[in-house]
C-alpha cells in the first residue's frame, strides 16, 4: 500500500542482500520510522516487542528470523536455536509456527552449505505468497460486500465494524479483513468502517485508523464498548476481523474483544465475517476454548498509554491509580456458531469442519494419512 504516494511493504530485504527491514508499529500513528533487522535475535525482539505484528506478518518475520540465523550460522545447532527462540516469541499466532516448520523442514534437509541461500529465498516466497493470498482474501470478500450493498436501498454508505489491525499492517500486503473493505472502496462502493480502538494495544486507533486514513477510506474510531449500541441501532451492516488461529472446528482465536463484539453481532442479526489465509488455520485443533494457547502480556500494557501532546511530544503515561494491579490477556476466542462465514484466499465457507475441508480437501485425514 501508498504510504504518501510511495508503495510499501511491511517487510523487505535491506539492500545489502542480507538484514530486514520493517516498518516500527510501535512508532504509529505518529511516526513512521523502517526498522532494521540485522540478526535473529533482533527478528525475536521485533516480533515480541510488537515493532511487528498481525498473525501473518509475524509468520513472515519468522521466516526471515530464520534466514538470518542461517546468515549468521547454518549449523544444525542454530537451526534448532533459531526455531525454539522464534517460536517462544508470541505463542497465540499459529502463522509463526507454520512458518518456522516450513522454514526448518527444508532446511534440514539441505547440507549447511546450501541453507543460507535456501532460507532467504523461501522468505521471500512465503512474503509474496501472503499478497497474493490477502488479495484473493480481497477479492472474495468483495463479492459478499456486493451483495449486501444491494440490500442498502436508501443510498447511504455500508457500515463495516472492525476489532484490531487486520490490514495491511498486519500482514505483508493488503491485510486480511481489511483487504474486501479496501477492494470495495476501490471499486466504488460506498463504504464506511466503524474502528474499535482495541484496547490495550490500541491497533484499532494507532493502525487501523492510520492504515483507512492513508488510503482514504471512510472511518470512524469508537471506543471499545461503543459497538453493541451501534448494532442495536442498525448501524453496522456486517462485522469483519481478523484472525491469530482457528480451529480445523472453525473457532476463531482473535484479538482480545473481538468475541464480545460477535455475542453481539448474533444478537442483533448482524453478520459476523472472519477473513483468513490458510497459514492461520490450525488442523490439528478441534477445540479452541480449551487447546488454543492465549498469550498475557505486560500488565503496564493496561497501566500506560502512549500518545502525543499538544506540543508534538509523544509521550507514555500512567492510567491506574498506584498499586492497582492489571491483567493484560491478548486474545479471546469465539465459537464457531457466532460466525457467519469464513473468507479465506479459496472462498467463503461455513465456519465448520465440513466448511474448510470443503475447500481444502487435501486436508482430509484420509489424504493427509
Ligand atoms: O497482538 P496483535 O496485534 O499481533 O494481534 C493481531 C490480531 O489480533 C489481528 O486481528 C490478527 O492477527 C489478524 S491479522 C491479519
Amino acid at each position: 500500500m501508498n504510504i504518501d504516494g510511495k508503495p510499501y511493504r511491511t517487510i523487505w530485504l535491506d539492500d545489502d542482500g542480507r538484514a530486514v527491514a520493517v516498518i516500527d508499529q510501535t512508532r504509529l500513528p505518529h511516526d513512521f520510522v523502517i526498522r532494521r533487522l540485522a540478526s535473529m535475535a533482533e527478528a525475536a525482539e521485533a516480533i515480541r516487542g510488537m515493532i511487528v505484528r498481525g498473525a501473518p506478518l509475524i509468520g513472515a518475520a519468522g521466516a526471515y528470523g530464520m534466514a538470518l540465523a542461517m546468515a549468521e550460522d547454518p549449523s544444525d545447532a542454530m537451526l534448532g536455536q533459531a526455531y525454539t527462540t522464534l517460536l517462544e516469541t508470541r505463542p497465540t499466532a499459529v502463522n509463526l509456527r507454520w512458518a518456522l516448520d516450513d522454514l526448518r523442514g527444508r532446511l534440514t534437509k539441505l547440507p549447511p552449505s546450501g541453507r543460507r541461500a535456501a532460507a532467504y529465498a523461501r522468505a521471500a516466497e512465503i512474503c509474496d505468497e501472503d499478497v497474493a493470498i490477502c488479495r484473493a482474501i480481497g477479492d472474495n470478500g468483495l463479492a459478499l460486500i456486493r451483495k449486501i450493498a444491494t440490500r442498502k436501498t436508501d443510498g447511504a454508505p455500508i457500515n463495516a465494524l472492525t476489532h484490531c489491525n487486520a490490514g495491511w499492517l498486519a500482514t505483508v500486503d493488503w491485510g486480511t479483513a481489511l483487504a474486501p473493505l479496501y477492494r470495495a472502496h476501490d471499486a466504488g462502493i460506498a463504504i464506511h468502517v466503524w474502528v474499535d480502538e482495541t484496547r490495550p494495544r490500541n491497533q484499532g486507533a494507532s493502525l487501523t485508523a492510520f492504515e483507512l486514513g492513508r488510503h482514504g477510506v471512510p472511518h470512524t474510531v469508537i471506543a471499545d464498548n461503543v459497538g453493541g449500541h451501534l448494532m442495536q441501532q442498525g448501524m453496522v451492516d456486517f462485522c469483519i476481523v481478523g484472525t491469530d488461529r482457528t480451529t480445523r472446528t472453525g473457532d476463531v482465536c482473535n484479538k482480545i474483544g473481538t468475541y464480545l463484539k460477535a455475542l453481539a453481532a448474533h444478537d442483533n442479526g448482524v453478520p459476523f465475517y472472519v477473513a483468513l489465509p490458510y497459514p492461520t488455520i490450525d488442523w490439528t485443533i478441534g477445540d479452541g476454548l480449551r487447546a488454543i494457547p492465549i498469550e498475557r502480556r505486560d500488565a503496564r500494557e493496561v497501566s500506560h498509554m502512549t500518545g502525543r501532546t499538544a506540543a508534538g511530544a509523544v509521550e507514555t503515561v500512567a492510567i491506574l491509580p498506584d498499586g492497582s494491579p492489571a491483567a493484560n490477556y491478548a486474545f479471546d476466542v469465539t465459537p464457531a456458531r457466532l460466525v457467519t462465514a469464513l473468507i479465506t484466499e479459496r472462498g467463503v465457507c461455513p465456519a465448520s469442519e465440513a466448511g474448510l475441508l470443503s475447500l481444502y480437501p487435501e486436508q482430509r485425514p484420509e489424504r493427509r494419512a
